[in-house]
């Protein structure tokens, strides 16, 4: 990350006409920085990444390699996003790379949360780095850096997203948006008509799912997990409360309870539902959810997914807990 600070004249860009001419700027700044070389980018699919990979294709098209990793701890239908964006739609030089089994082999039977976090972490590296490593002649790396991202670079999340390129990886770097705020990178994304499913993302940490899988994740309750996600953002969408929520997701424990099922014991895990308020993720508050809306998403839950059997309601601000379980 280069650390530099935003000029104080710098307009805040919040409208489409301002969105173009930063556009503009940095299409010329960014063709004078790479001439005619490579640029490597990790494209997560999420807000930041997305927004640097649609300016980067349009300032230099094809020499852009886009590595879309996928770890197997998107939620549903993500990975399948990016290829629909960016390779059909854009024409991207997209790679796409499903690891998931290595993820989850490597995962296999690790319960402990700070260690979950390094083996995914460590494997990213290790993934991108053998994609990488097929180009010979790829001299800058792109990131989507934002300004938040320097100002707290003090170490505050230090803890979050585990490790770097390997030492003889030396890129130049790439970071055409990191003067920006998240507003305004989503005001760009809007502009370089990215789709609003992208630009208006919420949130999503690095290990993605993994940290919502609680304990050891095993393949059938990551996949439950997945499903009652899909469901709880499905029925955020129809109720409104997508646009008014700043983050919101299930996470299921490993633990189950007993239940019943077309007559017969049902054992299954809890999916708990967990929607916040924040503006900076340091503290957070509990959004009210109607009681229609939790009546229908414990229904369809409990009908829908295999596994799951019970659904409850974390009602508890940060601090205490923090946003994610683990
Ligand atoms: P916590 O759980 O610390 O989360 O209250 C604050 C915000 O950070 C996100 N988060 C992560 N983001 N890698 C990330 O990139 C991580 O390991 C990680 N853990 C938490 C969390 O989703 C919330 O928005």
């Amino acid at each position: 990350m280069q650390l530099v600070k935003r000029p104080e004249t710098m307009e805040r860009i919040t409208t489409e006409a301002l969105a173009d001419a930063f556009i503009d700027k940095q299409v010329k700044e960014v063709r004078e920085q790479v001439g005619n070389k490579k640029v490597l980018l990790a494209l997560s699919g999420g807000v930041d990444s997305s927004v640097v990979a649609a300016l980067l294709i349009k300032a230099i098209g094809k020499q852009l390699v886009c590595v879309h990793v996928n770890h197997g701890l998107m939620r549903k239908g993500e990975s399948e996003q990016v290829i629909e964006v960016f390779k059909n739609k854009l024409d991207a030089n997209l790679v796409y790379v499903d690891a998931t089994d290595r993820f989850l082999n490597k995962l296999e039977g690790v319960a402990n949360p700070e260690e979950k976090r390094k083996i995914i972490g460590g494997e990213f590296i290790v993934v991108f780095d053998e994609e990488a490593r097929k180009f010979d002649d790829i001299d800058f790396l792109a990131q989507g850096t934002i300004y938040p991202d320097i100002l707290e670079s003090d170490g505050v999340k230090a803890h979050h997203n585990v490790g770097g390129l390997p030492e003889d990886m030396k890129f130049e770097l790439v970071e055409p948006v990191k003067l920006l705020y998240k507003d305004e990178v989503r005001v760009v994304g809007k502009a370089l008509g990215l789709p609003d499913e992208m630009v208006y993302r919420q949130p999503f940490p690095g290990p993605g799912l993994g940290v919502r899988c609680l304990g050891a994740i095993t393949r059938d309750r990551l996949n439950a997990l997945r499903e009652a996600d899909a469901i709880l953002r499905e029925e955020f969408d129809n109720c409104g409360l997508a646009k008014k929520v700043w983050q919101y997701f299930i996470a299921v424990p490993d633990m189950k309870s007993v239940g019943v099922r077309n007559d017969k014991r049902y054992e299954g895990w809890p999916a708990i539902i967990r929607a916040v308020n924040t503006t900076d993720a340091m503290t957070a508050t509990i959004e009210e959810i109607p009681y229609d809306v939790l009546h229908k998403i414990t229904n369809r839950i409990t009908n829908e997914v295999e596994g799951i059997n019970r659904v409850l309601l974390d009602l508890t601000p940060k601090p205490i807990g923090t946003i994610e379980w683990e």
